[in-house]
């Protein structure tokens, strides 16, 4: 089965082709990703008209270069997905409509992925994961606990309950005066600092929930930001520092929490999985180890590359929910909000397919 994947919610325009083997096992044909962040970088964030007028321009070259990287014609492939929320909605729409056209015209299944869908599925193309596994999403716009019971099928075991993870990072950059995407370079500062000088808060530390909140960190940087100013370089790197170890410290202790709830939900994980951008932080990569290891499990961590966001994600959950004869309408509409509880119909009851139109 090879199937075409389109990825529009944020700030990245992508495509891809990924094949599937009847017997589960997955093969990326080609993946393109073409980032816009010079276009947002001087907002500090990503404009959404601006995002959604980029991936108008660009989505049709994307489109044309990974099905040529993949040597594949629309003829030949078996199916479009296409990532139809959630997210930035002018982009969803970009990118759903694009992949409609080219079903309808193909005579082509569609399948309206659920981006965060498509993220918890990845480790299952990567590596093979199996069910039930813990998942840990952590990028721009989504910080969560998600067990993985099967396709279509997850529970929500936390998530935050303000900002992002990948948000407070690069909410605190700004704050420094450092660049756009933030993350990395809070990282490259926090390398050189110290992370007990500012005494910073652990919110939601200690709940029994798996919830995060992030914002009443972000405040108390930038009170203790502007206590000390005007703040040298040390400083910053100090802020940096100790903000990265507070976010180690709660993440440590909200995976503690969620994956005391998977097992109580759904017996042991076969992995603790990390998806999303904020997954390349070394820091955090080495919590998430130690805490897999003290539950009994592995970490699986995807390459950077398949983390951040991409179209081989989409074109893979599209393949998985094909499998199972999931499809979609030419009517199936763009979500701004799509919680992954809210996917439809569960695995076990899967609709037969059908073709568009
Ligand atoms: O998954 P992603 O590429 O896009 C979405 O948000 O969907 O994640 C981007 C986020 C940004 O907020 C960025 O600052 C954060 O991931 N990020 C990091 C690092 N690299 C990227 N956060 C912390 N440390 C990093 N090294
Ligand atoms: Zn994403």
């Amino acid at each position: 089965m090879i199937i075409l994947g389109i990825e529009t919610t944020c700030d990245e325009t992508a495509a891809a082709v990924v094949e599937r083997s009847e017997s589960g096992r997955g093969k990326i044909l080609s993946n393109i990703v073409l980032s816009q962040v010079n276009e947002h970088a001087a907002f500090g964030g990503v404009v959404p008209e601006i995002a959604a007028r980029a991936h108008v321009e660009a989505l049709d070259l994307i489109i044309g270069k990974a099905m040529a990287d993949a040597g594949q014609t629309f003829q030949n492939i078996d199916g479009i997905a296409a990532a139809a929320g959630p997210g930035l909605i002018g982009g969803v729409i970009v990118g759903l409509t694009t992949a409609k056209a080219i079903a309808l015209v193909n005579e082509k299944p569609l399948i309206a992925v659920n981006h965060l869908e498509a993220h918890a599925l990845t480790a299952r193309l990567t590596d093979g994961t199996s069910f039930p596994y813990c998942l840990f999403l952590a990028s721009g716009g989504h910080t969560q606990i998600v067990a993985v019971r099967g396709v279509g099928d997850y529970v929500r075991l936390g998530s935050t309950v303000d900002d992002a993870i990948g948000e407070a990072f690069d909410k605190t950059a700004k704050l420094l005066g450092l660049g756009y995407p933030g993350g990395p370079q809070v990282e490259a500062e926090a390398k050189e600092g110290n992370p007990s000088r500012f005494a910073l808060p652990r919110p939601m530390v200690g709940k029994p929930n798996a919830d995060f909140s992030l914002s009443g960190l972000k405040t108390a940087l930038r009170l203790e930001a502007e206590k000390i100013a005007p703040i040298g370089d040390e400083d910053v790197r100090d802020l940096c520092a100790s903000f990265q170890q507070a976010v180690v410290d709660v993440v440590a202790d909200r995976l503690r929490a969620g994956l005391k709830l998977f097992r109580e939900r759904c017996g042991n994980p076969t992995g603790l999985v990390a998806a999303g951008g904020v997954a390349a932080n070394e820091a955090i990569r080495k919590v998430l180890h130690r805490v897999a290891f003290e539950v009994g499990t592995v970490l699986v961590v995807p390459p950077a590359e398949l983390c951040t966001d991409n179209g081989a994600m989409i074109a893979w959950a599209g393949a998985e929910r094909l499998a199972l004869g999931l499809t979609d309408g030419l009517d199936t509409p763009p979500h701004a909000r799509w919680p992954l509880s809210d996917i439809a119909p569960r695995a076990g009851q899967a609709a037969p397919a059908r073709k568009p139109g």
